[in-house]
């Protein structure tokens, strides 16, 4: 019932808005590995994502934050930044999904996936 999960608001790269729960401590990594086979689009994301598992050896689990959820986490690490920094599309809101952790605070984040780059 309410109060049990946090709920997390994907933006995928065609606009479409996932809602799906999460547990307490999960990352968002987690959470989108965790409703790939029931929601649709966010099987998708799968490929793009987590390639290094959490590792911080990539930057492809990167999403982008509301600025209220953003505001809410500690500060990245330098590993963080330095990933980041090699993430396409990086806004001032910008986390790596394997590193945000879940917890009741963050109810209603919403986690947009960077728009990949391609020729218009
Ligand atoms: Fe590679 Fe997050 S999954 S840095």
């Amino acid at each position: 019932g309410p109060g049990d999960g946090v709920q997390v608001n994907f933006i995928l790269q065609d606009g479409e808005e996932v809602s799906v729960q999460a547990h307490e401590g999960e990352s968002l990594l987690d959470v989108a590995w965790a409703n790939d086979i029931d929601v649709e689009g966010i099987f998708f994301l799968l490929f793009l994502i987590g390639a290094c598992e959490a590792t911080l050896a990539c930057s492809t689990c990167h999403l982008i934050l509301d600025p209220e959820s953003y505001s809410k986490l500690e500060e990245p690490t330098d590993e963080e930044n330095d990933m980041l920094d090699l993430a396409f599309g990086l806004t001032d809101t910008s986390r790596l999904g394997c590193q945000v952790l879940m917890n009741k605070e963050l109810d209603g984040i919403v986690a947009k996936l960077p728009t990949m780059t391609r020729n218009a």
